[in-house]
């Protein structure tokens, strides 16, 4: 039996009543601040909706016993300081128009009460054109006047004094000022022109003075390091604008601690923004890798829903799909366009589709930021196999031996109009031409040697460039297979005898509804009664596959996703394992000429910084970094 109570008398009932004030706001608390990185939030919300230009937060003991936010914006007059404690007021909104259009930070009118109710409060503020400066004590709601300058100080002691089983669940002083400084540094990311700095226990921890760019602002709030690493996002479509910086693919971490996002200037977490950026990386980033990013959506206030969470770090769009792709092709085209900031791409000249990838800065000679992955696990060695008209030598990179495209693998594989992947030219007499030494032709140098048939060695003017050729030629190829098949769909294969399974209700009626898009992944599944279902047809390059495990599977993400996000992905895997193939593998030898000409395609491919499956093709080694290898110039 239930130990829930099942039955309560008349005795029993407790008659409704209205909750007292305080317990209101106690409850209003208890959405709203959960810790004292909370409180610092709120209060710089405020300081920020006030028009402050410099901000200072004083904490002690982690902001439990104290937190200040001290601010220099307009002030709060003399005669509305006691209706700022009250709950539901505000000078923010006054009517559901206002709501729905909101450009400040706060506008429930409820933050200060909800804090009062749970803390010692008290304010000090001079209103700007006004001689006196009046210090509300937000317990007994005594004012004097006091001295300052415009601007209010908010002081909260002693959180959670009166909710001890609040203050039971924080964790230490050193964790919750980690909070602390946090919540302040994403308010810092959002307003560079804003000066922060944040005090603890009467030392100076952090301070960043305003900034006059936000790539500034980034690089001390952040890290040098996080602005280098990332290129410029600033891309507008209809409504939405997206600006802000991307890290490279390089950046990436394993924790996502650096994903900063940003609407109207207000920080939010939010899932279909976070999946928009994770979808623009989908193809140059490795495995669980994290992104880094700031990033930055301007929407007209009326498309987006701020008034969703009480802390209003979710929002709702209201049209999530053209947020999503603005997002999406903002991030996209950042990584994929040149980088900024490219030394020897000037405008005008031909733009080269990367930056020289430094090595990080803790990489010696002896440990290099290559990547070292063995050989074996480079390809599945089948090249040969595939390519059998051909010694592993005579691969013909070169167009200038114009040579028959070799047939695609698995005959009918290949879609139609699919040139296949080792007969693409390797730019056309590029490595034939006078070699131009100047990088502006030429960003990724000329080459010098072939390293352990695996690496090419190149000169430009800042020094050695070191290329993995089958990661680089693996993207090279994948680049043009993706532009090839654009909108096409995978050719398929007829099975002879279609696979039958029994099936849960889920993947008949999936594979129903699916019935359009499933033949564009190549496939075709049909009910044969209520509960089996049968393939007709897999992808060609699928053939071999067991067809069963591959329809099952392919319903199940159809099930889960939206169907073109499905498409995409299954199509880009497929190519994906194509271009792999494809590419020139490790061991062949390739001649000086062959090695321009992949030099010369990597300048002209987008995103050819990484294979896809995310590693590196390329480093630069520098003539400073080769210098103090060999601890020359000391
Ligand atoms: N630092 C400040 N400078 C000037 N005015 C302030 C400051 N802090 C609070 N106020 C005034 O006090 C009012 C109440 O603040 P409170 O934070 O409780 O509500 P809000 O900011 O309007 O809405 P929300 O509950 O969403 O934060 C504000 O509307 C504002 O007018
Ligand atoms: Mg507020």
């Amino acid at each position: 039996m239930s130990a829930l109570p099942t039955s309560i008398t008349p005795a029993q009932r407790r008659p409704i009543r209205e909750l007292p004030d305080e317990l209101i706001s106690q409850i209003a608390a208890g959405e709203v601040v959960e810790r004292p990185a909370s409180v610092v939030r709120e209060l710089l919300d405020n300081a920020l909706d006030a028009g402050a230009s410099q901000i200072t937060v004083r904490l002690a003991s982690g902001g439990v016993r104290l937190i200040s936010v001290e601010d220099d914006g307009l002030g709060i007059p003399r005669e509305e300081l006691t209706v700022a404690l009250r709950r539901h007021a505000t000078s923010k909104i006054a009517s559901l128009v206002d709501l729905e259009t909101v450009g400040t930070m706060g506008f429930r009118g409820e933050a200060l009460a909800a804090i009062n109710s749970i803390a010692e409060l008290s304010i000090l503020s001079r209103f700007a054109g006004s001689d006196t400066a009046f210090a509300l004590d937000g317990r007994t709601g005594e004012l004097r006047p006091v001295a300052r300058s415009t601007g209010t100080t908010v002081e909260v002691r002693e959180l959670f004094f009166a909710t001890p089983a609040r203050r039971k669940f924080l964790k230490t002083d050193a964790t919750e000022l980690a909070h602390c400084i946090e919540a302040v540094r994403r308010h810092a990311l959002a307003r560079p022109e804003v000066g922060f700095s944040i005090w603890h226990d009467g030392k100076l921890v952090e301070q960043w003075r305003a900034a006059s760019t936000r790539e500034q602002r980034l690089a001390d709030a952040l890290s040098d390091e996080f602005v280098a690493q990332s290129v410029a996002v600033d891309r507008e479509g209809g409504p939405v604008r997206v600006v802000g910086r991307a890290g490279i693919p390089d950046a990436a971490r394993s924790r996502g601690d650096q994903q900063f996002f940003y609407v109207n200037g207000r920080f939010v977490r939010d899932k279909v923004l976070s999946h928009a950026v994770r979808s623009a990386y989908e193809d140059v980033l490795h495995g669980q890798r994290q992104p880094v990013y700031a990033l930055y959506l301007e929407i007209d206030p009326s498309r987006v829903d701020v008034n969703v969470h009480p802390t209003k770090i979710e929002v709702r769009f209201r049209d999530g799909r053209e947020v999503h792709q603005a997002v999406r092709h903002a991030v996209e085209d950042a990584l994929a366009a040149p980088r900024a900031g490219d030394a020897v791409a000037p405008s005008g000249a031909p733009q080269p589709f990367f930056k020289p990838a430094p090595l990080p800065s803790n990489a010696g000679w002896a440990q290099p930021a290559m990547d070292f992955t063995p050989r074996e696990q480079r390809g599945t060695g089948d090249f040969e196999a595939m390519w059998p008209q051909r010694s592993g030598d005579q691969v013909p990179l070169h167009a200038a031996e114009p040579a028959a495209p070799p047939p695609w693998p698995a005959a009918s594989a290949a879609p139609a109009g699919f040139q296949a992947p080792a007969g693409l030219p390797l730019a056309p007499n590029a490595g034939a031409q006078s070699i131009a030494t100047n990088d502006e032709a030429w960003p990724l140098g000329r080459a010098l040697a072939q390293l352990q048939g695996i690496y090419i060695l190149a000169e430009n003017s800042q020094g050695l460039v070191i290329v993995d050729m089958h990661a680089a030629h693996e993207r090279i190829v994948y680049e043009r297979l993706k532009t090839q098949l654009d909108g096409a769909t995978i050719s398929s294969q007829p099975l002879l005898i279609p696979a039958t399974f029994a099936a849960t209700p889920q993947e008949v009626a999936t594979a129903e509804a699916c019935a359009e898009v499933l033949p564009t992944l190549g496939l075709e599944i049909t009910p044969f009664s209520a509960r089996t279902l049968a393939v007709r047809a897999v992808p060609g390059t699928l053939a071999d596959g067991d067809p069963v495990e591959l329809a099952r599977s392919v319903l199940a993400e159809l099930g889960q996703h939206d169907a073109s996000t499905v498409v995409q992905r299954a199509q880009n895997e497929l190519l994906s394992t194509m271009a792999c193939h494809g590419a020139v593998r490790a061991n062949r030898k390739l001649t000086i000429d062959e090695m321009n000409a992949l030099l010369r395609q990597m300048e002209e491919t987008e995103r050819s910084d990484q294979c896809n499956h995310g590693r590196p093709t390329w480093r630069q080694l520098s003539v400073r970094e080769l210098d103090s290898l060999f601890m020359r110039g000391r």
